[in-house]
């Protein structure tokens, strides 16, 4: 850029296309990066591991990068070395082993009220959630916000509360779903996550927390039905996002609502 007005003009343009609903950067004409290995060869050379996560991120450094095991060995000891949540976050924001870090805008760690009875974990921030930093802000955040008010609590709600997170605390490329690289890399987080919060139930929302947290998936065999993880009852529920696609299915929620509201009332 070689004039204020050409960055202005620039960024003028850019702001526009944000505003269009452009949240990806693509080039006018394909690259192929094939030919340009020649030019990395030690970035090819010592990439190993998952597509998307990474367990070193010096190129150059020899020899070869540590494999996906060490990561997670990286993950548990940052994590069991955060003594509260704001160590936690701080543990999370620096931990580089993990490449969906690097295309996400921001760190989305929690929001609601520490410390309350119910935790919720959702899957991963999509775009909304991604440019406010907060998890559940966008349309599947709104239902959830509804659902949660239709039983008297809320994230902000001091006299009911809630908090919330998810398994990844950075945005995946195009909202795809979660890789198992990906989860059992921040999995050490997720597990301190829950412990520090120290929530009386842990509400998962959809296929991926159950993944995570509970090893099998299968939702709509999985919710309504109490189990346990982490030395705690836990009840598997629809995602919100799929509640909108299903409204169908809003039955079911409520009933899974319900027998929160009731499982509260049981451990008060
Ligand atoms: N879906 C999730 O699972 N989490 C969010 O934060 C937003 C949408």
């Amino acid at each position: 850029m070689d004039s204020a007005l050409e960055y202005w003009t620039a960024k003028a343009l850019l702001d526009w296309q944000i505003e269009m609903g452009v949240d990806e950067a693509i080039q006018d004409e394909p690259i192929n990066r094939y030919d340009l290995a020649d030019k990395a060869p030690q970035a090819a050379a010592t990439r190993q591991g998952p597509a998307t996560c990474n367990a070193g991120t010096a190129p150059a450094a020899p020899p070869a990068a540590p494999g996906p095991g060490d990561a997670i060995a990286a993950a548990r000891q940052a994590a069991g070395a955060a003594q509260d949540l704001d160590g936690l976050r701080a543990a999370i924001a620096a931990y580089e082993h993990c490449d969906l870090r690097a295309g996400a805008r921001n760190l989305v760690f929690a929001d609601g009220i520490a410390g309350a009875p119910v935790m919720i974990l959702g899957e991963a921030p999509g775009r909304d959630e991604d440019r406010e930093g907060r998890p559940f802000v966008g349309r599947a955040g709104q239902l959830l916000d509804k659902m949660l008010a239709a039983i008297d609590m809320g994230r902000d709600r001091p006299e009911a509360p809630v908090y919330i997170s998810n398994v990844l605390p950075w945005r995946p490329p195009q909202n795809r779903t979660p890789e198992k690289a990906e989860i059992a890399m921040m999995l050490p987080f997720v597990e301190r996550h829950v412990r520090l919060a120290a929530p009386k139930v842990l509400i998962l929302m959809g296929n991926t927390p159950c993944q995570a947290l509970l090893g099998r998936s299968g939702i709509t065999r999985m919710r309504g039905h109490w189990t346990q993880a982490l030395d705690l009852p836990v009840l598997p529920m629809f995602h919100p996002a799929y509640l909108l696609r299903t409204p169908t299915a809003k039955r079911e929620a409520w009933a899974d609502l319900l027998a929160l509201k009731a499982k509260l009332k049981e451990l008060a």
